[in-house]
């Protein structure tokens, strides 16, 4: 663009018109920071922001909190699309959010989303239609609330080599497991408060299930790694099978549970990675890994993790993301990972960008995929566990335990025995906690010496089992 095209641009009168697509917990505060702040948000584009519609389910509902003129309220959506330059996205779901986006894009507006969900499940077919739009789609709100997170994963370690990320991306969740550790609170009592605060997805099984965290694995691992990586390709467990005893076992072990999401990037046996390298998803089977080739793993799931472990001094609502760069090395991102005003802070920030390729021209980056790494089995990721078995107390069970992980060739880091009192159906026969904690092995191995333990007639109950991580 030359700098005459520059200088018309930039003394546009015509304000840039904003559509905002949903008016929920996010769209309303962002409607609210939109009128509140529309004088520094001018200053800051170099052109005024305004708004020209609101779509909604419920148009007559009483929203004069956002500031938004009651007039603007739509339910036809599909038609203020059509008539805007920039649309933010806070429907959430699959449907009408990707066919609306795709029609405001047809329409030659950027978007701007927080839907996650959308994203993990068909973000390829929305990058795609954003180049060939040439507008802007941006989503940094999508993955961890306000922390700015995608924006450094896209542009500022653009240059370095990511290996790994670790961390607590789901607000909901956090919250409940703290409240469970801390008050001793139940289940469904802090699923509740937290719906209430705002934090959780519309539908909480989003979050308790491990959904939520999963797709924004998904979108993390996709910008870390230059590969597609969508929602079904990631090894999901939620917090629903969390019990009292787990967060005991762990408070026991110094530990906490959180529902961590993990990305990282397993050299091939041979040594080195197959990044760049013939291991192409296209490949027969490589999408589901091989244990030579190398590749990527993308996992959400509760651990124990170390008090002294930074994360797990992450409580309430909040994320944080350790990211692990090849020449940055370890860098910590800590925030308000959901509610309204948290949200729209990171949407009106990929606003303000998004208005300002709109005034002066230009595009943010779209989606970088040419590394195509191998997604591996949650089988060959390598972790810890902490096991905790209710045995007979006899002669040879300890024995007979320590030859169960022996054969799947398991190292036993600790092992901790504790008497218990008898069973009162059995009371005759002596009764013990066997707690123990592995070395690093293969998912797949941990897991069979798992089965193996349950099938022993010594052991009584397999009472807890949980993956440890974070040293
Ligand atoms: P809400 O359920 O609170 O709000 C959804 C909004 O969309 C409501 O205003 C609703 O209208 C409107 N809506 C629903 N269906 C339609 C439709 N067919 N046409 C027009 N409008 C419709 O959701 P949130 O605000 O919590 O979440 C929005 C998005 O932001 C989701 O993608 C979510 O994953 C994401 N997000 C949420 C965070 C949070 O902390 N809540 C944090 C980060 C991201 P009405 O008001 O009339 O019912
Ligand atoms: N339901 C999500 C959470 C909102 O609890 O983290 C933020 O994406």
């Amino acid at each position: 663009m030359s700098q005459t095209d520059r200088t018309v641009k930039q003394t546009r009168t015509r304000p840039l018109r904003i559509a905002l697509l949903g008016c929920g917990v996010v769209g309303t505060a962002v409607a609210r920071l939109l009128t509140d702040n529309a004088g520094d948000l001018t200053a800051r584009i170099g052109c005024p922001l305004e708004i020209v519609g609101v779509a909604v389910r419920r148009p007559d509902k009483n929203r004069s909190e956002t500031g938004v003129d009651a007039s603007l309220f739509t339910t036809d959506a599909e038609e203020l699309v059509t008539r805007a330059d920039v649309v933010i996205e806070v429907i959430g779901g699959i449907e009408p959010a990707r066919s609306l986006i795709l029609a405001a894009m047809k329409h030659g507006a950027s978007v701007v989303t927080a839907n996650k969900a959308l994203l993990a499940e068909d973000g390829p077919r929305l990058y795609q239609a954003a180049q060939e739009c040439d507008v802007d789609l941006y989503y940094e709100a999508s993955v961890a609330g306000a922390i700015p997170l995608l924006r450094p994963l896209r542009e500022s370690l653009v240059g370095d080599d990511v290996r790994r990320i670790l961390g607590i991306v789901n607000g909901t969740t956090n919250y409940v497991l703290d409240k469970m550790d801390t008050t001793g609170a139940g289940f469904g009592d802090a699923v509740e408060q937290a719906q209430a605060l705002g934090y959780a997805e519309a539908d909480p099984t989003a979050d308790v299930e491990g959904f939520d965290a999963a797709a924004k694995a998904a979108i993390l691992a996709s910008l870390a790694f230059h590969t597609r990586v969508g929602a079904k390709d990631v090894y999901r467990e939620g917090i629903t099978d969390v019990s009292a005893a787990d967060i005991r076992a762990a408070r026991e072990m110094d530990c906490v549970v959180k529902l961590l999401a993990i990305c990282e990037r397993i050299p091939s046996s041979g040594g080195g990675d197959s990044k760049g390298g013939g291991d192409s998803k296209g490949g027969g089977d490589s999408k589901a890994g091989n244990d030579s080739a190398g590749g990527i793993s993308v996992r959400v799931h509760p651990a124990m993790i170390p008090r002294t472990h930074p994360l797990a001094g992450v409580r309430e609502a909040f994320n944080a993301v350790f990211v692990e760069a090849e020449s940055a090395g370890q860098l910590m991102f800590y925030g308000q990972g959901a509610g309204g005003d948290p949200t729209a802070s990171a949407i009106l920030g990929d606003v303000v960008a998004v208005a300002r390729h709109k005034v002066v021209g230009g595009r943010g980056p779209g989606e970088s995929t040419y590394q195509e790494l191998p997604i591996l089995s949650m089988g060959q990721a390598m972790t810890r566990y902490h096991i905790s078995l209710d045995v007979a107390d006899r002669p040879g069970v300890l024995a007979q335990v320590a030859l169960a992980f022996a054969e799947h060739n398991v190292s036993i880091e600790t092992v901790r025995q504790q008497l218990l009192s008898p069973d009162p159906d059995s009371p005759d026969e002596g009764r013990a906690s066997l707690v123990v904690v592995t070395h690093t092995a293969s998912d797949a191995a941990l897991s069979a010496t798992v089965d193996a333990l349950a099938a022993l007639s010594t052991v009584r109950a397999v009472t807890s089992v949980m993956r440890v991580e974070g040293e």
